[in-house]
């Protein structure tokens, strides 16, 4: 595990943005797992600035995304479909038939879970999996006793998600109950792993997840089981790690290791 840390949010996603650069640079054809949220969103920023200021290039990359809610229609503006097209897909060159984002309203779930799955195999696996964590440490929808096994399949979100959530959503009766989401174990077939955190609200989980037992309680904490995951963090979110100095250490020594 690499733990970074960054003075600001911003910093965050130039950071998390040079790793998926450094990706595509070295296999143009990559495979992209994708996440929502306020998190990843100065990510987003910098990789539309790269792709118009730098040309980086998105025409042979493919897309995953890591969940959608239940019952939304693509152009609900709170779907993660919706949400992906405002804040990256429209502003890249990636096509339109290389993405994919789980159906929050198809008629048999279990048969799309099933395809998704296949799909991702068939385009090779995911190469790099950008991920955020849940104040109760979850990634993708892999809400607390999750199977750090799991595949994609349809989760009842957890109160304090859909509480989290409400935020976005006129009020919390309208958050849906049910999400599908790929899976702990899906998300662990990735070869490398990105997870983003920034706030104060988040040191909690990412204490949990990186210091703390692998356990589903802490559905982040089975990375801990990853050969190639890099947290990057804000200050803030990094606050309660009781190795902080140690993960700065290893940093700054990072450009002289043999
Ligand atoms: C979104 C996702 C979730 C979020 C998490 C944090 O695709 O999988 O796990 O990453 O709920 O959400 P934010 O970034 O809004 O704090």
């Amino acid at each position: 595990m690499e733990v970074i840390v960054n003075e600001t949010y911003e910093e965050m996603g130039k950071t998390a943005a040079r790793v998926v650069a450094k990706t595509l640079n070295a296999k143009p054809n990559a495979v992209l797992g994708l996440a929502t949220g306020s998190t990843p969103l100065s990510l987003y920023q910098e990789l539309v600035r790269m792709h118009k200021d730098e040309g980086l290039d998105f025409s042979q990359v493919t897309t995953f995304n890591l969940d959608e809610y239940v019952g939304l229609k693509i152009d609900h503006p709170q779907s993660y479909h919706y949400f992906m097209n405002e804040n990256l897909f429209q502003h890249i060159n990636v096509p339109a038939a290389n993405i994919h984002i789980p159906s929050g309203t198809t008629d048999n779930y279990e048969a799309f879970c099933n395809w998704y799955e296949r799909r991702i195999v068939e385009c090779g696996g995911i190469d790099l999996q950008v991920l955020g964590i849940g104040s109760d440490g979850h990634i993708a929808f892999n809400e607390p006793s999750s199977s750090l096994g799991s595949r994609t399949r349809i989760k009842t979100l957890a109160k304090p998600t859909i509480e989290d959530n409400a935020r976005f959503f006129d009020s919390a009766e309208e958050v849906p109950i049910y999400a599908i989401t790929m899976g702990v174990g899906t998300i662990l077939e990735a070869r490398k792993i990105l997870l983003l955190a920034n706030k104060e609200s988040k040191a909690p989980a990412i204490t949990a997840a990186i210091e703390g037992p692998v356990t589903s309680l802490c559905t982040a904490s089975a990375l801990q089981l990853h050969p190639d995951t890099m947290f990057i963090l804000d200050r803030a979110a990094a606050s309660g790690l009781s190795m902080l100095d140690y993960y700065e250490w290893i940093q700054s020594k990072m450009p002289d290791a043999p």
